[in-house]
């Protein structure tokens, strides 16, 4: 988001066939709630195109990456590495340290730290637990990477995410009570 330092998701564990619709939300979601981009590991970069078309369509920013090799990947990272989990510490425990170092106190997007989110399909390899900065959990009861994702967003940027402006799109929705309205920009 504007004036903030990046956050990035990256979707690891995608099995194809069984997870495309789920890794395509993930990366929706990602983009509508104000993250800056999406890595997609492994097959999960089919989904690529489809997350891009939005963000054609709809504006940015928003990246969309792959990597062959989202354990390397995560590895190397210069970002604060967030690994959102059922069996990590409670969201609303660690969110407002983490938010103040996000934020470095309000300053601009060069003083605060950048972040990468990870959320998984299948089981979760150990060693990202252990490399995490963070492993935070919705709730430590199972639901979903997507649930989970949007909650994270919505409470690291408390809601301002829904007020965001888009660039370069070729169409916006124009909110109505009833009925649906899609102009062209
Ligand atoms: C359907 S779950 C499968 C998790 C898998 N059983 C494991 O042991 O890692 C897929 C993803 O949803 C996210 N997730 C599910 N429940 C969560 C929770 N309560 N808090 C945070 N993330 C959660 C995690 O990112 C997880 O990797």
């Amino acid at each position: 988001m504007d004036g903030l330092a990046p956050v990035r998701v990256l979707r690891i564990g995608h099995r194809p066939g069984r997870d495309e619709r789920t890794t395509t939300h993930v990366g929706l979601t990602a983009r509508a709630l104000g993250a800056d981009g999406v890595v997609l590991a492994g097959s999960a970069a089919d989904r690529a195109e489809t997350i891009a078309s939005v963000t054609d369509r709809f504006g940015g920013p928003f990246a969309v990456e792959t990597t062959d090799d989202p354990l390397a990947y995560i590895a190397d990272a210069d970002e604060a590495v967030v690994h959102l989990t059922m069996y990590g510490l409670p969201i609303q425990d660690r969110l407002p340290q983490l938010r103040d170092r996000h934020r470095s106190d309000g300053d601009s997007s060069d003083g605060g730290q950048s972040l990468l989110v990870v959320v998984g399909a299948s089981k979760v390899p150990f060693e990202v637990y252990e490399r995490a900065d963070w492993n935070l959990a919705v709730t430590n009861q199972p639901h979903s990477e997507i649930a989970a994702l949007a909650v994270f967003l919505d409470r690291l940027y408390r809601g301002e995410e829904l007020d965001r402006e888009w660039v370069d799109a070729d169409r916006a929705v124009v909110p109505r009570a009833t009925g649906k309205r899609v102009e062209d920009r």
